[in-house]
């Protein structure tokens, strides 16, 4: 059905995320006849860029970013998307914003989607106040990274805090929008098969990857100050970590998931020096190939410097200490410049406890969910190998649900479509609360601090090789290996 009619402003219209996400996923809106007649599209930023060519550098991301593009999409887009350039720094630009606006602000709700630089919220919260243009029902939208650490996170939280309401600050981590990161909650929720074994008595390990093969991809100078303790998993992936562990939440609602998640981040354990120096790896790329192709290590990227620690590549051992889950490790790994691209969450059953069967072959079970690039729900358990030997052995064997075959018919929306339908509809669910990003600083910052300290520099991998030797002794350390996938 169509959302209610809504004035959508982007600051930071013409940036790399707008052109390359944000804005197809409006195009997507529209087709899916989502987007209400009356909603307008406003792109802001700096440059005096001009309508024409706004809307050119619009279509040509259009045209590379949606591959089945249909012009007439195009033509219903078109005359409802502006351009205004605002400067953050210098309120009287934003006159050129409620010029834009015009009617429409008083008329319907307006989002503000602050695409831009964190330490800009403020300044543009504060442009937009002055010039009134926000009222109680105006939403603003927060791209991650929400600061480098606890500390500098209070600072962007509280600039735009006093602006606007926590109901109507929707912070963004775009891994919740996945479709498949959603039907998480539904594979634990809506099947009573797995909830009575996920605990500590029947799980022995949960394991979460995300690979990646691209490296700094042209953004080296946000990327050097972040690195990927910061970029991937003090957001994305301690989301997924909190999907996995939570208890059931009373209902859907926003606030019922985000008080679940909460705890879970509550109960991370906080890592002593020591314990960072044993189970947090961080290590950076060097030259190598992906893929048949040879790439550059990190330092030689473009823009980069030759003395760069900054860590591309990290494994984990996180620990969460509450009844659920204590003792079982939850071994979390990312890096840039990995063979290849995919997101995975292995669950990992302990053996059955006594064996009747010859050979010491059995497997633990192990539920794998594939998040992308193609999502699956498999489930690896133990069959008899066919035949009339009373002495045969058996083999692990796999169950597995392809959910792109399951649907084959339907397209599956990419996160930022949920994410800007549900900022639209007043739906903050997906989006992550102040305090569960003050949370998970506190957890990473100790994680921070204890590399800060150490004598030890990163270590190094190969571009195309799975990181360095240390990831894998950090779980054979504790009588684990990473899930090799097929
Ligand atoms: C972003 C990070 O948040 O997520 C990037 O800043 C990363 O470094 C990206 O590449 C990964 O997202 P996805 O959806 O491609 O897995």
């Amino acid at each position: 059905d169509a959302l209610i009619p809504c004035n959508f402003v982007i600051f930071g219209g013409n940036g790399d995320l707008a052109i390359r996400k944000l804005l197809p996923a409006i195009y997507r809106l529209i087709e899916d006849g989502h987007m209400a007649d009356d909603t307008i599209v406003i792109g802001a930023s700096r440059s005096d860029l001009g309508q024409e060519k706004y809307q050119a550098n619009v279509l040509a991301g259009l045209k590379k970013f949606i591959p089945d593009f249909k012009e007439e999409i195009w033509q219903n887009l078109k005359p409802r998307l502006n351009y205004t350039a605002v400067d953050a720094s210098n309120p009287k630009s934003f006159d050129n914003l409620k010029k834009a606006l015009g009617k429409n602000f008083a008329k319907q709700t307006t989002t503000y989607y602050l695409s831009t630089a964190p330490d800009l919220f403020g300044t543009t919260s504060e442009g937009l106040k002055a010039k009134g243009l926000i009222k109680d029902c105006t939403r603003v939208v927060l791209e991650k990274p929400i600061g480098k650490s606890l500390e500098t996170s209070y600072i962007i939280n509280d600039s735009v805090a006093g602006l606007f309401p926590e109901k109507n600050i929707y912070r963004i981590d775009h891994y919740l929008g996945k479709e498949t990161v959603q039907n998480l909650m539904s594979l634990r929720f809506a099947n009573s098969l797995f909830e009575p074994m996920w605990t500590n008595a029947h799980i022995d390990n949960v394991q979460i990857t995300i690979s990646e093969a691209v490296g700094a991809e042209g953004r080296w100078s946000y990327y050097d100050e972040s690195g990927a303790l910061r970029d991937m998993v003090q957001n994305h992936m301690l989301q997924l970590l909190c999907l996995v562990a939570m208890e059931v939440p009373i209902s859907l609602d926003a606030d019922s998931i985000r008080a679940e998640k909460l705890k879970v981040l509550k109960s991370l354990k906080i890592m002593t020096p020591d314990e960072v120096e044993k189970n947090a790896i961080r290590a950076q790329y060097t030259k190598g190939s992906i893929n048949g192709e040879k790439v550059v290590g990190y330092r030689e990227e473009e823009g980069g410097n030759a003395e760069s620690e900054t860590e591309t590549f990290v494994a984990i051992r996180a620990d969460i200490h509450n009844w659920r889950w204590r003792g079982v490790p939850f071994y979390i790994r990312t890096g840039k410049r990995l063979p290849e691209r995919y997101s995975e969450i292995v669950i990992e059953f302990k053996k059955i406890p006594h064996s009747i069967f010859p050979g010491n072959n059995l497997h633990g079970n192990k539920l794998v969910i594939r998040l992308q690039p193609e999502e699956s729900i498999q489930l690896m358990m133990m069959n008899k190998v066919p035949g009339l030997d009373a002495g045969a052995p058996v083999h692990p064997v796999t169950l597995n649900l392809s959910l792109p075959d399951k649907y084959a018919n339907v397209r599956v929306p990419e996160a930022y479509e949920r994410l800007i339908y549900d900022v639209i509809a007043g739906n903050s669910t997906l989006y992550v609360h102040r305090e569960e990003v003050e949370a998970a600083w506190v957890w990473a910052d100790a994680i921070l601090d204890g590399w800060k300290a150490s004598s030890r520099v990163p270590h190094s991998y190969a571009a195309g090789s799975w990181g360095p030797q240390s990831a894998f002794e950090l779980v054979a350390r504790y009588g684990r290996s990473w899930h090799e996938s097929d």
